[in-house]
């Protein structure tokens, strides 16, 4: 815990402009800063900091906050994190409250770890620049391979010694817990011996983004085909490799600067691009990319560009991969390296200027470059050119900016020589497949708890709201879970994503509306059960339902038959799906439910005024009088809230 007057001092100290500018360029306009958001994409910069109200606001997302939040926000921390990253850029002496037992006992296992593995990062570093075993070894291997000091220092590269518990025997001698050593995975435990697991080996401390040390890979030094080339700390409480890329650390500034994040395989290649000047570089360190590891670098630029080792068996492998990348809404290039080179080799094989010039010249967009790929490999065979059509469509169905699509498209149908219709058709199909898969894997229908029989209020057999109902159901059903905006929670700075699920219910619960429909009221009611528990039951639910009734409606409502809405099929003929549009659908199928609601309720109005017009009642028929005028006002403002939309 830091004391009151510590956070004081450090929010004192943190100006925002100053913490913000490290990571966001920022440009002075009147009292206020603007810059580009570093939390959506945007093109023109909504993003205003203000250095008096020592705030930040993007008016394009809506996030907003002081320099801590900023840090929680950009650089994933927690509060203490984010305390403690501001108290170290500010040189501020962190002062801890005084634990008592009980907190002591529970002190977070996570930093433990954390001071454990700085603490091993120190020893290697020693052990490489400082003993006569390091240097001759070790040392003697990076300046072999051409590493200079500078770069060494930098990414604070160590060495673990020949002695099978060098380190293990030190970090105990030290104080060092016996657990903590297992569970950082530096120390091997076997019965009661125990031994290091990186000894003999040159080590590469992997960073987080601010800096902490949180695992290692080891290399050996020789050959040896009884022992892997690289080991990596096992996955523990501070280390999981998917959520790493090796360098973001000393990349990031680098990669804000540049808006651009080169993808290489190794350790040794990030180094190698340090040294050739390119420090916009992280590495995947040999496993296939994750989606986490594409936000992180999404967090710092839209554009990636891939480097492939000149060795084409790898590249296959990889190219399906990429489309986590594209998936992600960023822009992927590739490069590939000459015959047998990978980023490390090359770059010390010419010079910086040279390697810079290969990367510009080389550059390729991805989706051009895997359908060249594949043209080249189907060499004119239908069968395998079909085969091929087939995954350049599966690459572009999951990129989510339709504009990206069309764009896409309209190339490869020149270059495959297939009609652009054709592949919109594929795409489409695919991208309704993937909907249909998300929605496959809800609850199975016996983990659902049961819903309580609906009493039914009123059922009206002609009503009209009998269209509005069954869209809105309809809605429901297809794209219950899918998400419709995200929000920020102020009180934490995290984001929640509202589904549709949930804004539909909570619209028609908040105004009180009732289903009409027999059917589309029981559905409704199963849907607000699950939703106030944050669940979602799945299309299955209903199709199986017991009630033969329900199922029947609601594959009906599922068999896509349905024409789609005329709001956008009067805009475009083919180009785009249903499952786009939900952001304007929903809100707008909402809308107009109420609508009729409205309509329902001034007719019953208008009635009760003939009646009271028939007895004379002047104070009932001004009262009725402006209820009719109140729905008709209502009316009125949804009327031009739609039609606001629909001619857009
Ligand atoms: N790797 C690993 N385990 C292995 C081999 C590789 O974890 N047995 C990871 C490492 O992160 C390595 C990356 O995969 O950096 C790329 O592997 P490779 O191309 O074989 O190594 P290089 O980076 O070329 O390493 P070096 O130049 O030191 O041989
Ligand atoms: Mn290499």
């Amino acid at each position: 815990m830091i004391d009151r007057p510590t956070i004081d001092r450090i929010l004192d100290a943190a100006q925002i402009v100053d913490v913000i500018q490290e990571f966001v360029p920022l440009k002075k306009r009147g009292v206020n800063y603007l810059g580009l958001c570093p939390f959506h994409n945007e093109k023109t910069p909504s993003f205003t900091v203000s250095p008096t109200k020592e705030i930040f606001k993007c008016f394009g997302c809506g996030k907003s906050g002081n320099s801590v939040n900023f840090i929680m926000e950009h650089e994933h921390l927690n509060y203490p994190e984010a305390l403690k990253y501001l108290a170290k850029k500010y040189n501020i002496e962190l002062v801890e409250k005084e634990r008592s037992p009980e907190e002591i006992e529970k002190q977070n296992e996570r930093e433990s770890l954390l001071v454990l593995t700085s603490y091993a990062a120190r020893q290697f570093s020693e052990n490489l620049f400082q003993s006569d075993e390091g240097m001759n070894v070790g040392l003697s291997y990076f300046r072999e391979r051409g590493f200079r000091q500078t770069t060494l220092k930098k990414f604070d590269v160590g060495y673990s010694f020949e002695k099978r518990d060098a380190f293990t025997k030190k970090a105990l001698e030290d104080g060092y817990r016996q657990d903590f050593l297992v569970k950082t995975g530096l120390t091997i435990q076997h019965e009661d011996r125990v031994f290091d697991r990186f000894s003999g080996r040159v080590m590469f401390p992997i960073h987080s983004l601010s800096g902490q040390v949180l695992g290692f890979g080891g290399r050996i030094l020789k050959p040896d085909p009884k022992s892997a080339k690289y080991l990596n700390s096992p996955e523990s409480e501070i280390y999981h490799k998917s959520k790493i890329l090796y360098g973001i650390y000393q990349a990031r500034k680098a990669i804000v600067q540049e808006d651009r994040c080169y993808l290489v395989e190794g350790y040794t290649d990030v180094m190698s691009l340090h040294e050739a000047n390119i420090e916009n570089v992280v590495a995947s360190s040999g496993t296939s990319l994750t989606q986490e590891q594409v936000r992180l670098m999404k967090r710092f630029t839209q554009n990636i560009t891939i480097l492939y080792d000149g060795d084409a068996a790898g590249i296959k492998a990889s190219i399906r991969g990429i489309d986590i990348v594209l998936e992600e809404g960023m822009n992927v290039r590739v490069v590939l390296l000459p015959d047998n080179e990978d980023p490390d080799s090359y770059s010390k094989k010419v010079s910086n200027e040279e390697f810079a010039a290969f990367i510009r010249d080389n550059e390729t967009d991805f989706i051009r470059f895997k359908t060249k790929l594949l043209l080249e490999e189907a060499n004119n065979d239908p069968i395998r050119k079909a085969g091929l059509i087939r995954d350049i469509v599966k690459s572009i169905a999951v990129i989510p900016e339709a504009i990206t699509r069309t764009v896409y498209i309209k190339e490869c149908s020149v270059v495959l020589e297939v009609t652009e219709p054709v592949l919109y058709h594929e795409v489409n199909k695919l991208r309704q497949q993937k909907s249909f898969q998300d929605r496959n894997s809800y609850p199975a229908r016996e983990d659902l708890p049961v819903p309580p029989v609906e009493k039914i209020v009123r059922v009206k057999p002609e009503t009209t709201t009998y269209y509005s109902e069954k869209e809105i159901i309809r809605l429901l059903l297809k794209y219950g879970s899918s998400e419709l905006e995200r929000r920020l929670r102020t009180e934490d700075g995290k984001e929640e994503i509202l589904t549709v699920s949930d804004f539909i219910v909570n619209e028609i619960t908040t105004d009180d509306l009732v289903f009409d429909d027999r059917i589309f009221s029981i559905i409704f009611a199963e849907f607000r059960f699950y939703s106030e528990q944050g669940m979602f039951p799945g299309d299955k639910h209903f199709v199986k339902h017991e009630d033969p009734d329900i199922s029947r409606v609601s594959a009906d409502l599922l068999a896509d038959s349905h024409p789609l809405s005329k709001i956008w099929k009067t805009k475009q003929t083919y180009v785009e799906t249903e499952e786009m549009k939900i952001k304007e659908l929903v809100p707008d199928a909402v809308l107009k439910f109420k609508g009729d609601k409205i309509i329902e309720i001034r007719k019953e109005v208008m009635a009760l005024l003939e009646e009271a017009d028939k007895e004379g009642d002047k104070e009932k028929i001004l009262a009725l009088q402006k209820r009719f005028n109140n729905l008709n006002q209502a009316l009125m403002s949804i009327s031009r809230e739609l039609g606001n939309r629909i001619l857009i």
